[in-house]
C-alpha cells in the first residue's frame, strides 16, 4: 500500500520525522510530498524542503521524497496511494484537518485520510516555532534533525 504524507514541511522537524518513520512502516512505500500552502510564505524554496528532508531521512527504498503543486487528491491519484496521512499535534488541529479530509474525500471518493497522533513530545512543536526560535538565536537542538540543524539557522539568519 502506497501512502502520501504531505505538508508544507518549511522546514522539517522532529515532529514530522516522527511521522515519516512510524507511517513507513505500517505501508509498502510512503511518499513524502512537499507542498505549498497558498496562505503561507515560506522561508525555504521547495528544492530546499526536499533537501533538508531527504538530509534528514538518509537513503530509504521504501520512502520517496517529492513535491507536488495544484490539488493534494489529484496527487495522490497520480501516485496511486490508498490514502494520505496526517499528522495531528492537538485538539486545534482537528477542525482544519477535518475539513481537509472531508474536501479531499469529496474530491476523490475512494482516497482515504488517515490521521497519526504526534508523540508526545513533539506536540508543542511546528516549523514556524523553529523559524522564530533560530532567527532570534535561539536554541533548536532538539526539535529539528541534527544533521540538517546548521542548513536552518544558516538559512534563517543570513540576510
Ligand atoms: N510535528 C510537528 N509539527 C507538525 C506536525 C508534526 N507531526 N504536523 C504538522 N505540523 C505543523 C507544521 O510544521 C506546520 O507548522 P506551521 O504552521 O508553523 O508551518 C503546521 O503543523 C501545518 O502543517 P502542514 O502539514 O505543513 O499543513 P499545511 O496546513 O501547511 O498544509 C498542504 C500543507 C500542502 C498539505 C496543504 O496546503 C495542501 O494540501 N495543499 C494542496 C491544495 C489542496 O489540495 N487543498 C485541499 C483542498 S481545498
Amino acid at each position: 500500500m502506497i501512502l502520501v504524507y504531505p505538508g508544507s514541511f518549511d522546514p522539517v522537524t522532529n515532529g514530522h520525522l516522527d511521522i515519516i518513520e512510524r507511517a513507513a512502516c505500517i505501508c509498502d512505500k510512503l511518499i513524502v510530498a512537499v507542498g505549498n500552502n497558498e496562505s503561507k510564505k515560506p522561508a525555504f524554496t521547495v528544492e530546499e524542503r526536499i533537501e533538508l528532508i531527504r538530509a534528514a531521512i538518509g537513503e530509504r527504498e521504501d520512502i520517496v521524497v517529492t513535491s507536488f503543486t495544484g490539488l493534494l487528491a489529484d496527487f495522490a491519484k497520480k501516485v496511486g496511494a490508498r490514502a494520505v496521512i496526517k499528522g495531528l499535534r492537538a485538539m486545534s488541529d482537528f477542525e482544519y484537518e477535518f475539513q481537509m479530509a472531508l474536501l479531499n474525500k469529496k474530491l476523490e471518493p475512494d482516497l482515504e485520510t488517515l490521521f497519526m497522533m504526534t508523540s508526545v513530545q513533539y506536540s508543542f512543536l511546528s516549523s514556524s516555532a523553529v523559524k522564530e526560535i533560530a532567527r532570534n538565536g535561539g536554541n533548536i537542538d532538539g526539535l529539528v534533525p541534527d544533521g540538517i540543524k546548521d542548513r536552518i539557522i544558516m538559512k534563517l539568519t543570513c540576510r
